[in-house]
């Protein structure tokens, strides 16, 4: 069957995660869409990292720009981050009617509402599982999974940097100076770490999620955001002795005809679930009217979790451009060569 052809743009932890991935399960991923999906082309902006990828028949382009309105390809991949160059990718992948995967949650949370409109207007697709919780398939979960409940409130640890640095100064009496390096140096915090520490990723993730949630703009600027840089190996210390963790949560409540938004330090009494939410991994709890409460918990940051979420998105649109669709719901497709039961 002809290939669906993806361009990745960004080969830094995630870009390279995806080209992993991609290759590794591709006979998994070829059984389930139906078709091979294989990376045709990619850019980067440092030169040395496509010498540490395996690029082996991938057409790697001099720069973005030009792969965005030349490239022959199904679906783009838009790992660059940031918000200028990026923005501007985004838009001109919209404009030339190609799908396009991100993971850029600040660029959702500051330019989503220009990007979806764009998108909208030319009945064009902004997939987005990545851009929150790493590796947690919540985007799907609340639009798909949760659709049938009036949502009433979200809130979780959405940062893996936060989290991580937080359990070290409280488990291993590490410095913070030290823990943030060691985040760094694991990949999971952001090119610019201030972005982490001072909550501001944290609530470009929430107004992703309450934007999703209830159904209204994104409104990253509407947030209160306090970050973890004042919290001091004392604070800690004292929380633990009256039985609590100290956790940086996002949370988004539904009140009336408003939503409240904010990103701070909280005490978390010990025997909660968020208190057992340690070192990179996140934690979302969502509350529906029906369904009432539902947690999903995983790796939040790093390049294999991350690049698990944005090659989903890439199957999600594989699969919809190979699809017979007047089936929203696939059926179960056995394969003549399918597992068997093994016997108990
Ligand atoms: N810097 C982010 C974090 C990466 O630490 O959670 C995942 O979005």
């Amino acid at each position: 069957a002809t290939p669906v052809r993806v361009g990745v743009i960004g080969l830094g932890t995630v870009g390279q995660g995806v080209l992993r991935l991609l290759h590794e399960n591709a006979a998994e991923i070829t059984r389930r869409v139906g078709r091979p999906v294989i990376v045709t082309d990619a850019a980067t902006r440092t030169p040395s990292r496509a010498r540490d990828c395996k690029l082996d028949g991938i057409h790697l382009w001099p720069d973005a720009q030009r792969l965005v309105a030349e490239a022959e390809v199904d679906i783009l991949v838009e790992l660059i981050g940031g918000t200028g160059v990026a923005r501007e990718l985004t838009l001109a992948a919209i404009a030339r009617g190609k799908p396009v995967v991100t993971a850029n949650k600040a660029l959702l949370a500051e330019h989503g509402n220009e990007i979806f409109g764009a998108a909208a207007a030319k009945g064009g697709v902004v997939a987005f599982e990545a851009a929150v919780a790493g590796g947690i398939p919540i985007i799907k979960a609340i639009r798909e999974g949760l659709a049938g409940n009036v949502i009433d409130g979200v809130a979780g640890i959405i940062n893996g940097t936060c989290n991580y640095i937080l359990t070290q100064m409280a488990a291993k009496g590490q410095s913070f100076g030290d823990a943030l390096a060691d985040a760094q140096r694991l990949g999971y915090a952001e090119a610019d770490p201030t972005f982490d520490v001072e909550g501001v990723d944290a609530a470009h993730k929430l107004a992703i999620l309450a934007a999703l949630a209830f159904g209204m703009p994104l409104a990253f600027d509407a947030i209160a955001v306090e970050g973890i840089t004042a919290v001091t190996p004392q604070d800690i210390e004292i929380a633990k002795v009256f039985g609590y963790r100290i956790k940086l949560l996002g949370i988004a409540k539904r009140h009336g005809g408003g939503v409240e938004l904010r990103v701070h330090p909280t005490l978390v009494p010990d025997d909660a679930l968020l208190a057992k939410v340690d070192g990179v991994l996140n934690a979302v709890v969502v509350h529906g009217n029906a369904v009432g409460q539902v947690g999903f918990y995983g790796r939040g940051a790093g390049g294999d979790a991350t690049a698990s979420a944005v090659v989903a998105d890439i199957l999600d649109i594989a699969r919809a451009l190979s699809a017979d669709t007047r089936h929203a719901v696939p059926a179960l497709a056995y394969q003549p060569d399918a597992l068997r039961p093994l016997p108990v």
